[in-house]
């Protein structure tokens, strides 16, 4: 299956899904303390995805109870919202995926609770440079291996683990297209970017060893096999004519 190329009406689509589904993630931001559970979570972001004319595209999604991925501390990815109370010095990753007017936006970042240790604050800020890396691999012509080759050297160099058994992927007309983007690749290897496609970068990066297991428990819920902490930053770019937009930074931190 080939890469699709999107249409001017089609981009102004994704980004207007794409900047719902980065305010969600700033709204969240209030509810994210000591005591809170998950499920409430849930609640508040499916309460505003709805409120903006909006749906959750995880809500179902092959059987997923979550309006967002809920993923503290040693889980790697895909955390359902349930029973889990926050408590002061957890790291979480709230990812949201939004399905605004059919087109899909897909975001997520990791939020502290209350004092984090230095080590946690070192992990969240290695992993935000991997995606701020990833990104700078974003213009017309350069190879996607390119974006995890990057990545892949930097984290390890930090000698932390960059999760391979997910990768980021096309995005915007449904919530998984082509082309897969692993994290961590060979130079000058795979499909070449150009103007008009959309996809994610979402390097999960973890403090100790790269492997996952999912809990058998519910099917879902990714953690490190070393229990250590697994942080996650994601954003939607456009590929651009001169380089790359990122539909979900939408506050500019990147
Ligand atoms: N939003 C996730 C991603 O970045 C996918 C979540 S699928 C779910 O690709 F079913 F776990 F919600
Ligand atoms: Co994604
Ligand atoms: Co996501």
């Amino acid at each position: 299956m080939a890469i699709k190329i999107k249409s001017a009406e089609q981009i102004d689509g994704i980004r207007k899904s794409s900047q719902l589904a980065a305010k969600t993630l700033k709204y969240l931001e209030q509810f994210v303390v000591p005591g809170n559970t998950t499920q409430y979570l849930h609640e508040r972001a499916l309460e505003f995805i709805n409120d903006h004319g909006a749906k959750s595209a995880t809500l179902g999604y092959k059987g997923f109870t979550g309006a967002i991925c809920t993923s503290p501390n040693d889980v790697v990815c895909h955390g359902v919202p349930g029973k889990y109370e926050l408590k002061e010095g957890d790291i979480l990753n709230i990812d949201v995926t939004t399905i605004l007017n059919k087109y899909f936006g897909d975001t997520c970042k990791m939020y502290p609770v209350g004092e984090i240790s230095e080590e946690a604050k070192s992990l969240l800020e290695h992993t935000k440079k991997c995606l701020s890396i990833g990104m700078k691999q974003c213009f017309p012509g350069n190879r996607f291996g390119n974006i995890g080759f990057h990545i892949k050297e930097y984290a390890q160099e930090k000698g932390l683990g960059v999760v391979y058994e997910f990768c980021g992927h096309g995005v915007g007309l449904r919530f998984h297209e082509q082309p897969e983007v692993p994290h961590t690749a060979d130079k000058n290897t795979g499909k070449r970017m150009r103007p008009g496609m959309t996809f994610t970068i979402e390097p999960m990066i973890n403090l100790g060893k790269a492997r996952c297991k999912i809990d058998p428990s519910d099917g879902w819920t990714a953690r490190t096999i070393d229990s250590q902490l697994s942080a996650q930053y994601e954003h939607t770019i456009l590929i651009t004519e001169t380089g790359h937009e990122a539909l979900t930074d939408l506050y500019g931190e990147f």
